[in-house]
């Protein structure tokens, strides 16, 4: 069985789907996320539903995160910042992998169960069966009351509103603003300073603003997007921070376009994908202006070198690149989260080249209640 929204209950304002619409919310759904959070006078932030005190916060040392498909992109992503602003080592996983391995749950490891819906049944039946050892389990969730929301032992809701298309935009970008939100948090209860802490608030408060900005791009993706309906395949590439943006584009170009497409890392290139390189097969990059700057640049030189084309998503114009999407720059733990809404974009524009069922593609369902 399958939960299915009543899609008709829910207005489409004028757009000609729901993706394309929740595609436009974020800069309204980041707003939200951050709305009444933030504080100022500590540089750090509140988030009452976590449950956790200091003390607790402090004793933790590790994070790993579980989720599927996107929400588990997200996890990664937050995976990341959690390493970044509080130093505790983090990763993500997905759930239903998880639950299979007869994992070792250890009591001083934070567990984090991300799921839109909050019903998805492999994320459930890891959360209970941390909970049944005795582990201590949050929830980034967007629907309230959900299976999962009521499981968990605290959590942090995205507040995203209702996503309606079965291919998720606007909720994985709020994840992974909550995630940042998780990441400051913990961070400020230990070593990150009041410094770095009102440098990522700052950042946050801009999100807005640069995902309305973003959204002015739509008529160039849209053509660039006619161009890339005719690839059979496509390789999406990113590094670190730009590795789980590569994935997540990945995924939503093949549900949605049902092209295929795969995601690497940049640095992994020259052990394998190299060989696949040729001027049939795209290359997307992600090329976020930070330390890996250069690295990144290198591994545009390669695939050129093969005569690949390239479609790069920076911060400034990539010389290697046959067209570059520049995106505004943020704080560097905070760029993840601007970097994949363009390619949301891409997304449904190729699948709308294409004629295909963008809310509802094929063999998908919204919400995975079964094993
Ligand atoms: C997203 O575009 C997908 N439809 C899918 O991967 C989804 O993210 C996954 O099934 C998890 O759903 P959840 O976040 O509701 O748990």
């Amino acid at each position: 069985t399958t939960v299915e929204w009543e899609a008709a209950s829910y207005d489409m304002g004028g757009h000609d789907t729901y993706m394309h619409k929740e595609i436009h919310e974020q800069a309204e759904a980041v707003d939200r996320v951050l709305r009444g959070r933030i504080d100022d006078r500590f540089s750090t932030v509140h988030l009452g539903g976590l449950n956790l005190d200091a003390r607790e916060a402090r004793r933790i040392r590790r994070v790993k995160i579980l989720g599927c498909g996107t929400s588990y992109h997200a996890g990664m992503i937050g995976a990341q910042m959690i390493e970044e602003l509080a130093r505790i080592p983090a990763d993500a996983e997905p759930a239903s992998e998880f639950r299979y391995r007869d994992a070792v749950v250890d009591p001083d490891t934070l567990y984090i169960a991300v799921s839109q819906s909050g019903e998805t049944y492999d994320v459930l039946a890891a959360v209970q069966e941390l909970k049944r050892k005795g582990a201590r389990v949050l929830g980034i969730v967007n629907v309230v009351g959900s299976a999962i929301a009521r499981e968990a032992d605290g959590g942090i809701y995205v507040h995203a509103g209702p996503e309606v298309c079965v291919v998720s935009t606007k909720c994985f970008t709020n994840t992974c603003v909550a995630f940042a939100l998780l990441a400051l948090h913990l961070g400020r209860t230990r070593d990150l300073s009041v410094r770095d802490g009102k440098r990522i608030i700052a950042g946050l408060r801009k999100l807005p603003t640069q995902i309305a900005e973003m959204m002015k791009q739509e008529e160039e993706i849209e053509e660039l997007a006619k161009e890339y309906a005719e690839a059979r395949s496509m390789l999406f590439i990113g590094r670190v921070r730009g590795y789980p943006v590569a994935r997540e584009a990945s995924l939503k170009l093949k549900e949605v376009s049902y092209i295929h497409a795969e995601a690497y890392p940049a640095s992994e290139l020259k052990h394998g994908p190299l060989a696949l390189i040729e001027p049939a097969l795209p290359t997307v990059a992600i090329v976020p202006d930070d330390d890996l700057l250069e690295k990144n640049r290198a591994a545009l030189e390669e695939i050129k070198a093969r005569s690949g084309r390239i479609l790069a998503v920076a911060h400034q114009e990539q010389e290697k690149a046959d067209r570059t999407i520049v995106v505004p720059k943020n704080e560097d733990e905070l760029d993840p989260i601007l970097m994949g809404i363009p390619l949301q974009l891409l997304a449904y524009h190729t699948a709308l080249a294409l004629g295909r069922d963008i809310d509802k593609p094929r063999n998908l369902a919204k919400s995975v209640t079964v094993e």
